[in-house]
């Protein structure tokens, strides 16, 4: 462990994450192939879909037992980041619980989350800095891909559009908390190596429990055996303007010594988005 890295304490303001309610209805359903008809696209969403209610909860616990280890000035000071954080994860979930649902009964199976669960309980009596470390990896991913989502309207071409709306809010939402397990972590005095070493373990576990998923999504959908699906997974994943050649230099970057989240600059693409959008969401706190 490092010496806690005393941040430069903001003011109350700038800490503040507005927690949103969105006027999306999901208890109708949707249609199975609500991504613009392209069966990868649409159960490469569901598979990260899937792993965002147990993943989620995680990461609220993380940051609040990590919060909670701060001395007491600082943790009022953390206060309306914590709060935001929670509320914002915790709408996700509520959300992405129902998007899970349709999802169940459209016939998939959700086994990402049974993994997901296995490892946090094998994992649970790590000193909390860990947890920490392991929700900055992932915040990371999220903040990575929700950038690729805003700045890429191709990833959401002709979707369902409660469901293009669902993303990009949670696109947004990534993008603006995205520093909170980051700085939390430096405050909790963890070290360089431990960070970068948690974010090599997540990369490789993300990629194959996303690629797994997905081709179980695949499976369950019957879309598996088409050469169609795998040219359209060819084309989203290794394409000039798909999700590796948007998102491999910006993952890589957390390995650098000096990274900070807000290296990552999405800043117009959110803005754009809550001012286009105005009417499809409610601020309800922060
Ligand atoms: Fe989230
Ligand atoms: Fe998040």
């Amino acid at each position: 462990m490092n010496a806690p890295i005393e941040l430069p304490v903001a003011a109350d303001a700038e800490r503040r994450l507005p927690i949103r309610r969105l006027r999306v209805d999901l208890s109708a359903g949707f249609p199975k192939l609500w991504n613009g008809g392209d069966a990868f696209r649409t159960h490469y969403l569901n598979a990260l879909s899937m792993s965002f209610p147990v993943g989620e909860q995680f990461f609220i616990d993380a940051v609040r037992k990590g919060v909670s280890m701060l001395p007491p000035e600082q943790q009022a000071a953390w206060a309306p980041e914590l709060r935001g954080f929670v509320g914002q994860e915790a709408t996700h979930r509520f959300l992405h619980g129902q998007f899970n649902a349709e999802l169940d009964r459209q016939g998939l199976r959700n086994y990402w989350q049974g993994w997901a669960a296995w490892r946090i309980k094998r994992g649970a009596n790590m000193h909390p800095v860990n947890h920490v470390a392991v929700t900055a990896a992932y915040e990371h991913f999220t903040a990575v891909m929700a950038t690729g989502l805003l700045t890429h309207p191709h990833w959401l071409e002709s979707a369902a559009p409660e469901l293009a709306l669902l993303w990009r809010w949670h696109a947004v939402e990534e993008s603006e908390h995205k520093t909170v397990a980051f700085d939390l972590y430096r405050a909790m005095g963890g070290s360089e190596r431990r960070r970068r070493l948690w974010f090599v373990y997540i990369s490789v576990q993300f990629l194959i429990e996303s690629s797994l998923q997905t081709f179980i999504n695949l499976w369950c959908a019957g879309q598996w055996w088409k050469p169609r699906t795998w040219w359209q997974g060819a084309r989203y994943l290794f394409g000039p303007r798909g999700v590796w050649a948007a998102s491999l230099l910006p993952l890589l970057q957390y390995l650098r010594r000096d990274f900070h989240p807000n290296d990552l600059d999405n800043a117009d693409e959110m803005t754009q988005w809550l001012q286009t959008q105005r009417e499809a969401y409610s601020i309800v706190a922060g």
